[in-house]
């Protein structure tokens, strides 16, 4: 069974993906990690984000690992180094490149083939699991999103206001909603879930409760 997970920056899709994958017993893919590894690794080898062919190389030539826990590029753990705003920014690089897109999506079919999976990214209903048994589009307002990151990155010690966090995620929503390929939409089949006010164990029962309905 392949449960999708959609939607903008900050709607809490990754923690909550992870926590579901866990009660389900399932895998979990965060697709995000993989466009942000490209970009990282591709600053790492000191390619000019620009150079789109470039770009394109580091990418097919790369060792993408996503376990449960932990993301490994050509073996090294990039599993934080990749969550800072630097890194947040510039992946937009990997995420608007068409040939990066079509490399990633195969990795993201072959990973799920023929296993359990919760994955969760932007596209997963609508592009790359169109067939999926259960589709969820993850969303929140617009300040509650930008509070979320707000605290997660001043957790993690990154020195920056609540309106650069809010600008940033504008921008971000802006490109995710524009892009000419993998844009972000909600799938006509996804069910809908709006988090705010909604802690996040509640967030996780009621997309266990989705799942059930679904299978
Ligand atoms: O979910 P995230 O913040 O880790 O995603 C990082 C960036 O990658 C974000 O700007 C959107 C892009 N992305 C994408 O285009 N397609 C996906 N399936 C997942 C993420």
């Amino acid at each position: 069974m392949i449960v999708t997970i959609d939607g903008p920056a900050g709607a809490g899709k990754s923690s909550a993906a992870k926590a579901l994958a866990k009660r389900l017993g399932f895998h979990f893919l965060d697709t995000g990690a993989m466009y942000r590894a490209v970009v990282h690794a591709a600053l790492e080898r000191g390619v000019d984000l620009d150079d789109a062919e470039a770009l394109e190389q580091v990418a097919a030539s790369l060792d993408i690992q996503l376990t449960d826990d932990a993301v490994l590029v050509d073996g090294q753990d990039v599993t934080r180094v990749i969550r800072t705003q630097d890194i947040t920014t510039a992946t937009r690089y990997a995420a608007d490149h068409p040939g990066i897109r079509a490399r990633l999506v195969e990795l993201q079919r072959a990973a799920a083939e023929g296993q359990n999976f919760v994955t969760e990214g932007r596209d997963q209903g609508s592009i790359v699991f169109p067939h999926a048994e259960c589709k969820i589009f993850l969303t929140a307002s617009e300040r509650v999103r930008a509070e979320r990151r707000y605290h997660d990155l001043t957790a993690r010690g990154e020195q920056l206001t609540f309106e650069e966090v809010l600008e940033k995620q504008q921008q971000r929503d802006q490109r995710d909603a524009s892009r000419p390929v993998g844009a972000l939409i909600k799938a006509r089949d996804a069910v809908v879930l709006d988090t705010d006010g909604m802690s996040a164990e509640e967030v996780v029962d009621r997309l266990h409760e989705i799942v059930m309905q679904h299978q």
